[in-house]
C-alpha cells in the first residue's frame, strides 16, 4: 500500500538581507512538523525557498553595485547565506525553490496568461498609495495613520497602467472558505481577514498584479513592459515546485493540495485571500490549511534589519548548539502568538529543560546502569506500586503529544514530554536506587527500576526526535536503543527495550551554561556583528527625476510657531500641532513623529512647514500641511529631526 502523503511549506524568504532568528523560527517549526510526519509514517514533501524578484531587491542590488541576480545569488548561495543557514540548522527540506529558477519563471508566464485568457486578469490604471518595502498598493482608506498598514512605513503616491486580478469575483467563495471551514488557523485570525478585507467598505478589491515602475521581475510575456507582481509570482511557488505548468518536477498529483502552509501573521492576507482566489480562477484544488504563526519580537517590536534589533541565528547556534536553539524556539513560544525573544530566556531554557531535566535524567540513568550492572541491564520485571504513576504517564504520552502536534501546538507537545521527564526525575528520588544497590537481595527490583527509567527516556527521546534530531541520536546511543526501539510505534508501548540492553555513558549532551558570563560575551558578539558592514549613516537614495522650477516655486514653505502640541488618542505615532503661521488663524498639522519627540519638547519651537498641500484626514482629524524633517539611518536605525528655525524668524516668513 502506498504511504499517506503530507505536503508542508514555509514562506519563501526575501533574499534582500541575511535571515535572522525570526525567519529561522518559522523554518525550524516547519522542519519539526515535517520530521514528525515522517516519523509517523507519512511520505512527506517539505518545501522552502526564496522569493527573489521585486523592487526592493532591485534597489538593494543597485546600492551594492551588482546585478539583482548576483545580489540574490550571494545571499542565497554565498558563504553563510540562506542555504548554509538551513544546513546548519539541520533543516530537512526535500526541495528548495528559487523564483528565479527558469522552470518557475516560464510557469508563471503561462499561469498569468491562463488567467488573462479566462478574463480574470484585465488591464486598467492603478492610482493610490504604494509601500515600497512591502511591494503593496493601498487605497487611502486602508492606510493607518497615513502609513502602510502592514509595516507602518511611509507610502508614496503611485499611478501606473497595470493588470488587475478580478479578486472581487471570488470574494464570496473566499469568505465562505474562511468562515465555513478550518482552512485558516488559528481560527482567531479569521475575523480580521473577513472584516478588514472582504466585508469592508467597497468589499474585496481587485488586485493589481503587474508593475511597470521597475524591471526585476518575471515579464508578462504578451506585454513585456509589465512584470508580474511579486506576490502572484511568489504564491505559485507552492505548485510550480511540484510541476505546475512545467516539466522540471512531476509530483503535483502526488502531493497537491498542500496539507499546510506555515506563514507569519503579516502575510496571512496573501495566503488566505488571494492565494485561494488565484487557485479558484484556475479551477485548482485549494490547500487544506494555512497556519498564521506569531512573530518573535524584541522588547515588543518585530525584529527587522532597519530597526537594528535582529538576532543572528549563526551566533546562537554556534555558541549553544543547533538542537538547543531549535528546542528553545519551539518550547518557549506558543506557535500562534508573538513571543518575546531574549538571550536570558534562551540560556534559562537550555539550563532548566535540557541540562537539568532531560540531561540529568539521561546521565543519572545510564550512570546507575553502568555502576550497578556493569553497563548491561537484565529485564527482570519486579514491579511495585511506586512505578504506577510513571508508567501510566509514559504510556499515555504518545497520544497526548500526537493530539498537540496535529494542531501544530509544539510548545504544548513539548510540555507533555517534560511533564514525564520531571516525573521520572522525581521517581529516582522516591525510589532511591543507591539504597537498593546496597542490598544484594533487591538486585532484580533495582534492575526493573532502572529499566523503567531507560524506557521512559526512550519514549521521550522518540517523541523529541522531530525537535532535536542529533541529540536524540546521541541519547539513543547512550541508552543502547536499537533501530526498532526508536520508532513511532515503539513509543506507544512501555517495555520495548531488549533484555541485556547495553548503555554507553558519554559526555553531557547539554552542558550547563554559566548565564552571567555568557550573556556578557553574547552582547559583545552581537554588537560586533551588528556593526559589520552597516554604514554608520545611511542616506535616502537621491532623486533621479528632476522637478521643473515652476513646480518647485509653487510649494509654499513657511516658518510656523508651535502654540500647542499633543499626542493623538489611539495613535502610537501621530502628534497634533496647533501652529501660528502668521495668517492670524491657527493651522492644524498632524505628523507621525511621536516615536522621535514628546509633545512638550516642541511647544514654542519655530519649525518649517509646507502649507499648500491638499488637506488630509488622519484618524478623523484634518491635517493642513506637513512639517519638514531631516531623515536618515544610523547603524540601521531610523532617525528623524524636525527642521528647527531660528526663533528670531517671525511666524509666516516665506522660505524661498
Ligand atoms: N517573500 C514573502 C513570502 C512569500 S510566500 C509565498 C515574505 N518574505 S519575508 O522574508 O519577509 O518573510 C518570510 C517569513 O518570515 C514570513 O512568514 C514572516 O512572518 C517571517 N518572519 C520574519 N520575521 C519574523 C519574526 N521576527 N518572527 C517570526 N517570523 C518572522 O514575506
Amino acid at each position: 500500500m502506498e504511504n499517506k502523503t503530507f505536503y508542508i511549506t514555509t514562506p519563501i524568504y526575501y533574499p534582500s538581507d541575511k535571515l535572522h532568528i525570526g525567519h529561522t523560527y518559522c523554518t525550524v517549526a516547519t522542519d519539526a512538523m515535517a520530521r514528525y510526519k515522517r516519523l509517523t509514517g507519512y511520505d512527506v514533501m517539505f518545501l522552502t525557498g526564496t522569493d527573489e524578484h521585486g523592487q526592493k531587491i532591485e534597489d538593494k542590488a543597485k546600492e551594492a553595485g551588482v546585478t539583482p541576480k548576483e545580489f540574490v545569488d550571494r545571499i542565497v548561495e554565498g558563504n553563510r547565506g540562506i542555504l548554509d543557514l538551513w544546513k546548519l540548522m539541520n533543516i530537512s527540506n526535500d526541495r528548495f525553490i528559487r523564483t528565479t529558477d527558469e522552470y518557475h519563471v516560464k510557469a508563471i508566464q503561462r499561469i498569468f496568461r491562463r488567467m488573462y485568457d479566462k478574463g480574470d486578469i484585465y488591464k486598467g490604471t492603478y492610482k493610490g498609495k504604494y509601500c515600497k518595502p512591502c511591494e503593496s498598493f493601498w487605497t487611502e482608506s486602508q492606510l493607518v495613520d497615513g502609513k502602510c498598514p502592514d509595516c507602518g512605513r511611509e507610502v508614496q503616491d503611485a499611478e501606473e497602467e497595470a493588470y488587475f486580478f478580478r479578486a472581487s469575483k471570488y470574494a464570496q467563495r473566499v469568505c465562505d472558505l474562511l468562515t465555513g471551514t478550518d482552512f485558516l488557523q488559528p481560527a482567531s485570525r479569521v475575523n480580521e481577514m473577513v472584516n478588514n478585507f472582504i466585508q469592508c467598505e467597497g468589499g474585496l478589491q481587485d488586485l493589481c498584479v503587474s508593475r511597470t515602475s521597475f524591471t526585476w521581475g518575471i515579464p508578462v510575456d504578451f506585454d513585456d513592459k509589465h512584470v508580474v507582481y511579486v506576490w502572484l509570482d511568489a504564491l505559485f511557488n507552492y505548485m510550480t515546485a511540484l510541476g505546475l505548468e512545467n516539466d522540471a518536477h512531476h509530483d503535483l498529483d502526488k502531493y497537491w493540495p498542500a496539507d499546510v502552509h506555515f506563514v507569519g501573521k503579516e502575510i496571512v492576507r496573501f495566503h488566505a485571500i488571494y492565494w485561494p482566489a488565484f487557485l479558484m480562477s484556475l479551477d485548482l484544488p485549494l490547500p487544506k490549511h494555512v497556519y498564521g504563526h506569531g512573530w518573535l519580537v524584541m522588547d515588543g517590536g518585530k525584529m527587522s534589519k532597519s530597526k537594528g534589533n535582529v538576532v543572528d541565528p549563526y551566533i546562537l547556534a554556534e555558541r549553544f548548539g543547533v538542537d538547543a536553539l531549535r528546542f528553545f524556539l519551539l518550547r518557549t513560544f506558543p506557535f500562534g502568538s508573538d513571543g518575546n525573544f531574549s538571550n536570558e530566556l534562551l540560556i534559562n531554557t537550555i539550563n532548566v529543560d535540557l541540562a537539568n531535566d532531560l540531561g540529568n535524567l539521561v546521565s543519572r540513568s545510564t550512570a546507575m546502569v553502568e555502576k550497578y550492572f556493569g553497563g548491561t541491564l537484565p529485564k527482570t520485571g519486579v514491579a511495585e506500586s511506586v512505578d504506577d504513576e510513571l508508567l501510566t504517564m509514559a504510556k499515555a504520552l504518545r497520544g497526548k503529544y500526537e493530539a498537540q502536534m496535529e494542531k501544530y501546538q509544539f510548545q504544548s507537545a513539548l510540555e507533555e514530554i517534560f511533564k514525564v521527564i520531571a516525573r521520572a526525575n522525581k521517581y529516582i528520588d522516591e525510589t532511591a536506587p543507591w539504597v537498593l544497590a546496597k542490598d544484594e537481595s533487591r538486585r532484580d527490583r533495582l534492575a526493573t527500576l532502572l529499566f523503567n527509567l531507560l524506557e521512559t527516556v526512550r519514549i521521550c527521546t522518540v517523541l523529541l526526535t522531530p525537535f532535536i534530531p542529533e541529540s536524540c541520536d546521541k541519547i539513543f546511543e547512550q541508552i543502547g536503543a536499537t533501530a526498532c526501539e526508536r520508532t513511532w510505534e515503539s513509543a506507544e508501548v512501555f517495555g520495548v527495550l531488549h533484555d541485556g540492553v547495553s548503555v554507553r555513558k558519554g559526555d553531557a549532551i547539554f552542558p550547563r551554561i554559566d548565564a552571567a558570563a555568557e550573556l556578557k560575551e553574547l552582547e559583545a558578539l552581537e554588537g560586533a556583528a551588528k556593526n559589520v558592514g552597516t554604514p554608520a549613516v545611511e542616506l535616502e537614495p537621491y532623486a533621479t527625476e528632476s522637478v521643473d522650477f515652476d513646480t518647485f516655486c509653487k510649494s509654499d514653505f513657511r516658518a510656523v510657531k508651535v502654540k500647542s502640541c499633543e499626542a493623538v488618542k489611539k495613535s502610537e505615532k501621530l502628534l497634533r500641532f496647533t501652529l501660528d503661521d502668521g495668517s492670524g488663524t491657527d493651522r492644524q498639522i498632524l505628523s507621525g513623529i511621536h516615536k522621535f519627540y514628546e509633545p512638550e519638547q516642541l511647544v514654542g519651537k519655530t519649525l518649517l512647514a509646507i502649507i499648500n498641500l491638499p488637506p488630509r484626514k488622519m484618524m478623523g482629524l484634518e491635517s493642513c500641511g506637513m512639517l519638514i524633517s531631516a531623515v536618515h539611518k544610523e547603524s540601521g536605525e531610523e532617525k528623524l529631526h524636525l527642521v528647527m528655525l531660528d526663533d528670531a524668524i517671525p511666524a509666516g516668513a516665506k522660505m524661498c
